[in-house]
């Protein structure tokens, strides 16, 4: 193990020492499981720590929250805790558990278990390995289902043949592992997955559990490929039975990419995307409004993100008309796109292939986006215009005289509403 510890960031190695000397010390003995250790053999980054423990895992999440001096959150109904250290590296901490199902879909019943049953309740062999925090000592890997060699020979496995019924949301899950990873899903777990599909196990998660899943798949580097695989596997019918992902939807996503890293390279400082929220909404470009709403409801996207999407179709027709002309004024592309989200004008940029209208949006962002007047309602009550339909005039005229370059500074926008008001006596 130690070759792989080498090549771990400075921070996660302290975390992983410091967790160590905890589990010493309370004798809980603790540890390294899941997703962090697969990454940790595969050499690929993963800040997201998970650590187990025999014993209580609150209790050796407050020791461990002490010794690095981290933020806490305590989940008790869920006996986990999480310590943030910073926005991009957490440490989720579980004591060792068994989970039983009592039918097939449901959220299942989890009673304390040793740490063999906590590596069987899970997904597949790559994430049911452990690494023991042993301070002062070599760290023991254990393995009891062939976890290393799974991942040595690049394969998804379940580790029995009730796991896909059990918890449906795995198949996306697999499809997700194996397009990242670009391992091979076995062919015994690939029919179990199948079998699991046809029978209908899908239908029977909430609709909400699925969306989770969406979105992490919509998350990852390359969503056409799982979300394609996903489609010939009958998978995805819990967006709509009605969704074909075929050629243009691939497309879409290449074009989607594109305009992704456009925006990510030219405004670095802009608040973060959320791109699965744009290749969701594409997915939906088929879909007439009344049918994008109900979709969207059942899946219970949040109320922020319904309205990204519903503005987007609402708006679509009369956008890519109105910017795909050549002369537009400054305030009219202003107008048009400032009360949209970034996500909007992405999807908007990647749907149509019109020049004028991506020029519209680069000069957009680059120039107007956030423009905003130096003066303000008192300049205004100090040139005795008081508040009403005049007031409101006279600051779009401003702002569009700011837009289109007539005015630079504050005197200039004083110098142009004394000027209104004289033409206006
Ligand atoms: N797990 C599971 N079944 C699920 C979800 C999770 O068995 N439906 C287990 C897996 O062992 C997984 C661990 O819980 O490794 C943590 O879940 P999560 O953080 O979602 O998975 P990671 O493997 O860390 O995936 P990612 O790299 O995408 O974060």
């Amino acid at each position: 193990m130690r070759k792989y510890f080498k090549k771990l960031p400075l921070e996660l190695k302290e975390i992983i020492s410091q967790a160590a000397k905890v589990s010493q010390e309370i004798q809980m003995p603790a540890y390294l499981v899941g997703g962090c250790l697969r990454d940790l053999i595969l050499g690929v980054k993963n800040f997201d720590l998970d650590i187990t423990v025999e014993g209580d895992g609150i209790i050796f999440a407050q020791h461990l929250a002490r010794k690095l001096k981290s933020r806490l959150k305590i989940y008790v109904r869920f006996g986990t805790a999480t310590l943030i250290l910073n926005d991009r590296l957490k440490v989720d901490i579980a004591t060792t558990r068994q989970e039983k199902y009592p039918y097939s879909a449901a959220l299942p019943v989890v009673s304390s278990g040793s740490l063999k049953e906590d590596l069987k309740r899970r997904d597949f062999t790559i994430n049911a390995l452990a690494l023991s925090l042993v301070a002062d000592k070599q760290q023991k890997i254990i393995d009891p289902f062939g976890a290393r060699a799974d991942l040595a020979l690049g394969r998804i496995r379940i580790l029995h043949n009730l796991s896909f019924k059990d918890d449906p949301t795995r198949i996306l899950r697999a499809i997700r592992f194996s397009q990242r990873l670009d391992f091979k899903i076995e062919p015994k777990t690939l029919a179990l997955l199948k079998e699991a599909i046809s029978a209908g196990a899908l239908d029977k998660v909430n609709p909400h559990r699925m969306r989770d899943e969406l979105i992490l798949i919509l998350k990852e580097q390359n969503p056409f490929g799982p979300i394609k695989q996903l489609g010939d596997l009958g998978a995805l019918s819990f967006i709509s039975t009605k969704l074909k992902i075929g050629k243009s939807t691939q497309g879409l996503f290449k074009s989607i990419t594109k305009q992704i890293n456009w925006f990510v390279k030219n405004f670095p400082a802009r608040r973060q995307l959320d791109s699965w929220l744009v290749y969701f909404a594409a997915l939906l470009e088929t879909f007439t409004l009344p049918e994008i709403k109900v979709i969207i409801c059942r899946l219970g996207l949040p109320k922020g993100d319904q309205k990204r999407v519903i503005s987007y179709y609402q708006e679509r027709d009369k956008l890519i008309s109105s910017l795909s002309k050549k002369r537009r004024l400054p305030e009219q592309i202003f107008s048009l796109l400032e009360p949209l989200s970034y996500e909007t004008i992405i999807l908007l940029g990647a749907v149509s292939q019109n020049k004028n209208l991506k020029k519209h949006l680069a000069d957009f962002l680059e120039i107007y986006n956030g423009m905003r007047l130096c003066i303000c309602g008192d300049d205004l009550r100090g040139l005795g215009v008081l508040p009403g339909k005049e007031y409101q005039m006279i600051f779009a005229k401003v702002l569009a005289a700011k837009l289109n370059g007539q005015v630079r500074n504050r005197q200039a926008e004083l110098a142009l509403i004394r000027k209104l008001l004289q033409a206006n006596k």
